[in-house]
C-alpha cells in the first residue's frame, strides 16, 4: 500500500452530486410524476405539504396487504408472526435512522402531529403545573403551537415564544433570555420552517435549554427528508417526524423520545397492545414502546416508512441534501429576477423551499394559475398564522424541492409566473 492509497483508505471521499447520479432514473421511481395536469407535464413543487411516494413504497403497502396483513402482537398464526416482523423490522429502520440508542424509544404514531401532542398531554400533564412555561419559537407550525396552548389552558401555565427576524432567524439573544425569564419546563421548536424554509441551530438550541436543566423537544416534520438527523449527537429529548413528508404513506408519524423520559412518562391512551394485565380495579401497562401504541396501529404504513427509509438510504440523505441545495439556490437566484416578487425567508441557514409573495397578486391567484400550466405550490398561511402576522401578510405561495425535483422545473415555474405578472398587468 503506498502513502497516497493509505491516505484515501482513512479519509471518507463527498459523495458524489446526485446530478451525476440519473436523476430520471429516480423520478421512474415515482408513477405519479408521469402523468399531465391542465394538459401539461406535472411538475410537482408541494413537497413541504407532502411528498410523492417511490414505488418501493407502494409495492411495500401493496404486498403487506396482498401476502402476508394480519393484526401483530396477537396472533400465534404465520400472517401475524410476519406482520409483527415487518412492523417491528420497520421500527428498527426508524431507531438506526435516527441513531437511537433503543428501538423501544420508537413509538409509532398518526404523524408529527401526534407525537407532540403525546409528548403535550402525557410529559406535559405530568410535568407541567400553574405558573410554569413553555417556551417555542415565533416561527413554529400550528401544530407546535396549539398542543402547548391547550396544555396551558388546562394546567394554568403559559406559552412564550422567542422572535425571529426579518430574514427569518431566530434572534438567540431573545431565545436565551426567555429560557432565563421564568420556570420553563419544557422548550419545543420547529427544527426546518414550513413557512420559511429557515433551519435552526438545533444543537445550540438544545445545549443552552439542557445547561439550565430544561429538556427539549424538536418538530422534525420538514427536517426528516433534507438532513441527517442523529438524535444522539443533537441530545435532543424527544423528535417528531411524519412518515409522508419522507416518501413514506400518510397516517403515520414518530415521535423518538429518551428511555428514561418515556419511562417516567403515563401512557397517551389507553386500550389494546398498550397493558401488560388488566382487571376492573388496576391496569398494569406494558413496556416501552407499547405503552405509548394502543389499538392497532397503521401497520402497512408503517412496512410502507420502512421502506422509504431504505429507498432514501439507498440514495444517502446528503446527496438529495446537496441536490435540493442546488436547486433551492438556482430557484432563489431566478425568483428574484421577476419584479415584485419577495422571498419570506431568507435565513442563512435555510432548506428546501422558497415561500415568496408578489406585489398586487394574492398568492391563491399565484396558485390557481400556475396549476394551469401544470405547476402545482401550496398558497395560504401554511398552518403557520403567526408566521404570516409577522410580515404583516395574509398568505404566501410556496414552491418546495424534493429529490426528484429538476432545474428544467424550476425553468417551468419561473417561467409560469412571468405570465402570473403578465396577466395582473394587462
Ligand atoms: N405542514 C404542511 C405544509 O407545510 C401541511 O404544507
Amino acid at each position: 500500500m503506498n502513502d497516497m492509497s493509505a491516505l484515501h483508505s482513512i479519509i471518507p471521499s463527498a459523495p458524489p452530486p446526485l446530478e451525476e447520479l440519473d436523476l430520471a432514473r429516480i423520478r421512474a421511481d415515482f408513477p405519479i410524476l408521469r402523468q399531465r395536469v391542465h394538459d401539461k407535464p406535472l411538475v410537482y413543487l408541494d413537497n413541504a405539504a407532502s411528498v410523492q411516494k417511490p414505488r418501493a413504497v407502494i409495492d411495500a403497502v401493496s404486498e403487506c396487504y396482498s401476502s402476508y396483513y394480519a393484526n401483530i402482537h396477537r396472533g400465534v398464526h404465520l400472517l401475524s408472526e410476519r406482520s409483527t416482523a415487518a412492523y417491528e423490522g420497520a421500527r428498527e429502520k426508524v431507531r438506526a435512522f435516527l441513531n437511537a440508542a433503543s428501538a423501544q424509544e420508537i413509538i409509532f404514531t398518526r404523524g408529527a402531529t401526534e407525537s407532540i401532542n403525546l409528548v403535550a398531554s402525557s410529559f406535559g400533564g405530568q410535568t407541567v403545573k400553574a405558573g410554569d412555561e413553555i417556551l417555542i419559537t415565533g416561527m413554529e407550525h400550528h401544530s407546535n403551537i396549539v398542543p402547548w396552548q391547550l396544555l396551558c389552558e388546562r394546567t394554568g401555565a403559559k406559552l412564550k415564544a422567542a422572535p425571529f427576524t426579518d430574514a427569518g432567524e431566530l434572534i438567540l439573544e431573545e431565545y436565551e433570555r426567555l429560557l432565563d425569564s421564568g420556570p420553563v419546563k419544557l422548550v419545543a421548536f420547529v427544527h426546518l420552517s414550513n413557512a420559511l424554509g429557515t433551519l435552526n441551530p438545533a444543537k445550540l438550541m438544545i445545549d443552552l435549554a439542557h445547561a439550565r436543566g430544561i429538556p427539549v423537544l424538536v418538530d422534525g416534520a420538514q427536517s426528516i427528508p433534507h438532513l441527517a438527523v442523529d438524535v444522539r449527537e443533537l441530545d435532543c429529548d424527544f423528535y417528531a417526524f411524519s412518515a409522508h413528508k419522507i416518501y413514506g404513506p400518510s397516517g403515520v408519524g414518530v415521535l423518538y423520545g429518551k428511555k428514561a423520559l418515556l419511562d417516567a412518562m403515563p401512557p397517551y391512551q389507553g386500550g389494546g397492545d398498550m397493558i401488560s394485565l388488566v382487571t376492573f380495579e388496576k391496569t398494569e401497562y406494558a413496556d416501552l414502546p407499547n405503552k405509548f401504541e394502543a389499538g392497532t396501529p397503521n401497520i402497512a404504513g408503517v412496512i410502507g416508512l420502512g421502506a422509504a427509509l431504505d429507498w432514501v438510504n439507498a440514495i444517502g440523505l446528503e446527496r438529495i441534501a446537496a441536490h435540493e441545495h442546488t436547486l433551492l439556490d438556482y430557484a432563489t437566484a431566478r425568483l428574484n429576477e421577476i419584479p415584485g416578487l419577495r422571498i419570506m425567508g431568507t435565513a442563512r441557514d435555510k432548506a428546501a423551499l422558497a415561500a415568496f409573495t408578489m406585489d398586487g397578486i394574492h398568492p391563491h391567484d399565484i396558485g390557481t394559475i400556475l396549476d394551469r400550466e401544470g405547476v402545482a405550490v401550496r398558497a395560504g398561511h401554511h398552518c403557520a398564522q403567526p408566521v404570516m402576522q409577522h410580515y404583516g401578510v395574509p398568505a404566501t405561495a410556496r414552491a418546495s424541492f424534493a429529490v426528484y425535483n429538476t432545474r428544467d422545473e424550476v425553468d417551468v415555474l419561473v417561467a409560469a409566473l412571468w405570465k402570473v405578472k403578465e396577466m395582473f398587468e394587462l
